[in-house]
């Protein structure tokens, strides 16, 4: 949540900071602003509420700058205003401060040692920089030394990625995180920060890693790492193998529908990736190694993450016959339930920076459990700090809503899932020909997204007035639910709700009323005609029913038929149709299909 940018060392910094700060903005879009200095006695300070494009407006051609920091805001403290926006500045206007995340104990310090400042705005970020002026000014240190004082007096359980400028060291950025992501981008000449890649490589594709407690000093042609007891440190630069234009829209109207489209190319991306010619999984045997002297599988995730874990659930205990189970990160955190003697924990996280996933993930290191993260973010956080990592391929993922990511996370389950079981030499996994079923999965998502029209029909009859909707199944058919409603809900803001379909008349029915849109999802043989009666029943009561159904168990009424598949992997074509049906209802609605109200993509805060 919030992005940050910052650039010292070159005469583009206005447009380096207004393109990264778009780049970020799936991370936050409430309010934006920039600090940029000319290094020649003038500075700007330009804050808007709303989105970078209001930012942008207020731009005059006399806004340039040689080093600047700027930020995109998902508001923690304070409402999405002006004077809340970020950067903050201290009352003396010396000190310019952008910040991701939370700071826990701010309330105190303003308490301690600032009771005489005057704030402009509700933010724990302004305490932060009227601190470091404070202890500049009032103690009389330099700005790396109070700057120091004030991380050290910033509480553990707190969560920040700071840049902070001085306009009496204006080629200068200071730098630090705690939990937050923040990456220094290494450019010719110059030097830029950023809350992620993505925002720095237009202009760079070599990075150098942050970790936390550390303290930055980024100048135009020197960058500098030390402990909070300075100690220097060297850190290696990596590359990032990633095109910048994958990020962009293209031709279409919303980051989402094309993210959708992709899925059938990142099904075929992750056989090359994963599968050799001959439908072998390609895994790291260290990995398997690990997994196979686990007794217990424990897949953590949130939102739609989590719902991709439901499924993995259910392949590796059918495919590695390892009893596995499924967490919800933030719920985990807190309440860690009774684990087995040798637990084996698998993250689950496009982004690779949830925080209540990273909170789970630092106390399974603590313990010395071995892990493994899926993500499509390489380098992430969550990545660098667990054992094993799987990527994605699923090229960068802009829409808040997530659709190629839950994808791209229930294939590479399938694929670990059949190489454990192979490697377990057990008969099921070796039957399961993962490769062909992924061709087939590829081939019927690109029949499910070319019938488009359909789907915005049955959106546009069905979905575009009730306030309520329901999808229900039974077993992987469920999980599909939680998540074809979670799409639908946040995206076109009907309270829409996933059930097992066996569960309705336990009390959820009572809600139904005439007309109240209740879709069956119907892909397993077992308790497709479960599922139906339960359908029926909704009917019987006055819901408008809907089907989505494997063609092998279709009737002639169903509402949408999927090709084929083994049913095992039968949910990365049954949400195709359930996203589609969220973004016509959005799209339908006139609503930011891209960026829902009150959401963010990336969840860096607890
Ligand atoms: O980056 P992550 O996968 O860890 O994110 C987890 C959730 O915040 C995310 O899946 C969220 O639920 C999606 N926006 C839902 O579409």
């Amino acid at each position: 949540m919030c992005g940050i940018v910052g650039v010292t060392g070159t005469n583009k910094t206005v447009s380096i900071l207004i393109d990264g700060l778009k780049r970020l903005e799936y991370r936050g879009y409430d309010s934006a602003g920039i600090y940029v200095n000319d290094q020649a006695g003038k500075d700007f300070l330009i804050k808007r509420a709303g989105r970078i494009t209001n930012l942008e407006a207020a731009l005059t051609p006399e806004v340039q700058g040689m080093a600047g920091i700027g930020h995109t805001r998902w508001a923690t403290h304070g409402e999405p205003n002006q004077a809340n926006a970020h950067p903050q500045y201290s009352a003396d206007k010396r000190f310019y401060l952008v910040h991701n995340g939370v700071i826990e104990n701010y309330k105190d310090l303003k308490e301690e040692y600032l009771s005489d400042v005057k704030f402009k705005s509700q933010t724990d970020t302004e305490v932060i920089v009227q601190l470091v002026d404070k202890f500049v000014t009032a103690y009389d240190m330099d700005t790396k030394a109070a700057l120091l004082k004030v991380l050290r007096l910033i509480s553990r359980d707190s969560s920040y990625a700071f840049a902070l400028m001085d306009k009496e060291q204006p080629d200068t950025l200071y730098v630090a995180k705690n939990k937050s992501p923040l990456l220094v981008g290494i450019g010719k000449g110059y030097n830029m920060v950023g809350s992620d890649a993505l925002s720095m490589l237009n202009e760079t594709n070599e990075f150098m890693e942050i970790e936390d407690h550390e303290l930055v000093i980024v100048q135009p042609d020197h960058v500098t790492i030390e402990s909070f007891d300075n100690e220097e440190k060297h850190r290696d630069t990596f590359t990032v193998d990633m095109d910048p234009n994958a990020a962009d829209k293209g031709a279409y109207p919303f980051y989402m529908l094309k993210e959708i489209d992709e899925q059938p190319a990142v099904m075929r991306r992750l056989v090359q990736e994963y599968l050799g010619a001959n439908g072998k999984p390609q895994i790291d045997e260290k990995l398997l190694a690990q997994m196979q002297e686990a007794d217990h599988l424990y897949i953590v995730g949130a939102g739609t993450s989590y719902h991709a874990g439901l499924v993995g659930a259910r392949l590796f205990e059918r495919f590695a016959q390892i009893p596995t189970s499924v967490h919800i990160s933030s719920e985990f955190a807190y309440e860690q339930p009774l684990l087995s003697k040798k637990p084996f924990f698998i993250f689950l996280s496009q982004s690779g920076e949830t925080a209540d996933s990273r909170e789970v993930l630092v106390h399974v290191n603590e313990n010395k459990w071995p892990s493994l993260t899926i993500t499509n973010v390489d380098k992430s956080t969550l990545s660098r700090e667990a054992t094993h990592t799987l990527l994605l391929y699923a090229g960068p993922e802009i829409a808040v809503a997530s659709t190629k990511a839950y994808t791209a996370q229930v294939a590479v389950e399938a694929i670990l899932a059949k190489a454990l079981g192979e490697y377990l030499g057990l008969e099921a996994a070796q039957k399961f020909d993962v490769k062909d079923e992924l061709a087939k999965v590829a081939n019927g998502m690109q029949a499910l997204v070319d019938s488009k029209d359909e789907i915005e029909a049955i959106a546009s009859h069905a979905l575009s007035k009730p306030r309520n909707a329901f999808y229900i199944g039974r077993g992987l058919d469920w999980s599909v639910s939680l998540e074809a409603a979670l799409k639908l809900k946040e995206i076109s803001y009907v309270q829409a709700e996933g059930f097992a379909s066996g569960e309705l008349k336990h009390g959820t029915i009572a809600l139904i009323e005439k007309n109240t849109p209740v879709i069956g999802i119907i892909t397993q043989s077992r308790t497709a005609g479960l599922t139906r009666s339960n359908l029926e029943e909704t009917a019987a009561r006055g819901a408008n029913i809907l089907t989505i159904a494997s063609r092998h168990l279709a009737k002639e009424d169903d509402s949408i038929i999927l090709p084929d598949v083994d049913e095992m992997i039968s949910p990365l074509l049954s949400v195709v149709p359930a996203q589609l049906l969220a973004y016509y209802t959005s799209l339908g609605k006139g609503l930011d299909v891209d960026k829902p109200r009150n959401l963010a993509k990336s969840v860096t805060v607890q």
